[in-house]
């Protein structure tokens, strides 16, 4: 495995690479979602290109930017054994200068649900994936459902600037328990794990009222936030694919989104019918 830190030094990995390359873009502290990806880009794919990078510009001031879990010697290794051609670990130097071009987030889509708890959380997040893009040139890149509004945006951001680029999105891993593997879960302490299982229960229980056929989006949402209660919520949503908001669930066509507070940790989980 390679270890680019620089531009120049991932060019030249890349140049060692011959093929279709495969992309998966995180921001390190690698659990079974991340993995799930690689595996998947390793089948896929000639070469496999794994970023870590932590992104400040998608933190808002006040959120956990100096204290995101960093395990560069876990991660490398996690990595290599993955079988991970190259991996890119740039510094903030190598990815920004001064005043800079952005992409800005859609003004509907980009500042709902994440975008209207995080404003500017998406711009922030489309600028830095725009620009490891354009330095690895990957064929595919990988992206979990579980960060489905980034997931959608990025899908959006592809075509809107008609990039030559197949997003490939990939289920959420949980845990045994059905908590989603989540980087900030280490923020968790015993008792507030057992109370982050409440997101996963909620939409637990809408996708039963879904197969029991109450396709009511009122109905579900109200359901869930009983289960949920009394956690602090931030929402509770139902959405269509393209993010809009819908009365009845529609099979195929659907997401149910939910953001709440566990303590200090801002957790997110979504089911897709
Ligand atoms: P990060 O949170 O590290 O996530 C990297 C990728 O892993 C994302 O596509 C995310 O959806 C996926 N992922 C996270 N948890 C998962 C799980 N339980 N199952 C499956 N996939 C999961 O998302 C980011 O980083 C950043 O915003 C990034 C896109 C890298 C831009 O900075």
């Amino acid at each position: 495995m390679i270890i680019a830190r620089s531009h120049q030094e991932l060019r030249e990995a890349l140049h060692t690479q011959s093929g279709s390359v495969g992309f998966v873009p995180t921001m390190g502290a690698l659990h079974i979602g991340h993995r799930s990806l690689i595996e998947a880009a390793r089948k896929e794919n000639d070469s496999v290109v794994v970023s870590i990078f932590v992104n400040p510009t998608q933190f808002l001031p006040g959120e956990d930017l100096s204290k995101y879990p960093r395990k560069e010697e876990a991660d490398f290794k996690i990595c290599e054994l993955s079988g991970v051609d190259v991996l890119f670990y740039p510094d903030v130097q190598t990815m920004y200068g001064d005043d800079e071009v952005r992409i800005c987030a859609p003004d509907v889509r980009g500042y709902i649900l994440e975008g209207a708890s995080r404003p500017g959380h998406f711009d922030g997040v489309l600028t830095v994936v725009m620009k490891l893009f354009n330095m690895v040139r990957p064929q595919r890149v990988y992206f979990g459902k579980k960060d489905a509004q980034q997931l959608a945006l990025i899908t959006q951001m592809v075509e809107n600037f008609f990039m030559n680029i197949v997003i490939v999105p990939m289920e959420t891993v949980r845990e045994k328990d059905g908590l989603a593997l989540s980087s900030r879960n280490v923020y968790l302490n015993p008792s507030e794990r057992q109370e982050a299982l409440k997101l996963s229960s909620a939409l637990k229980r809408g996708t039963e009222m879904v197969m029991q056929g109450n396709l009511s989006t009122v109905e579900i949402t109200d359901a869930m936030h009983k289960i949920l209660a009394p956690l602090e919520v931030e929402y509770v949503a139902i959405v269509n694919r393209r993010f809009e908001s819908i009365s009845k669930v529609k099979i195929g066509d659907t997401i149910v989104l939910v953001a709440a507070q566990v303590g200090t940790t801002r957790l997110i989980d979504n089911v897709w019918m």
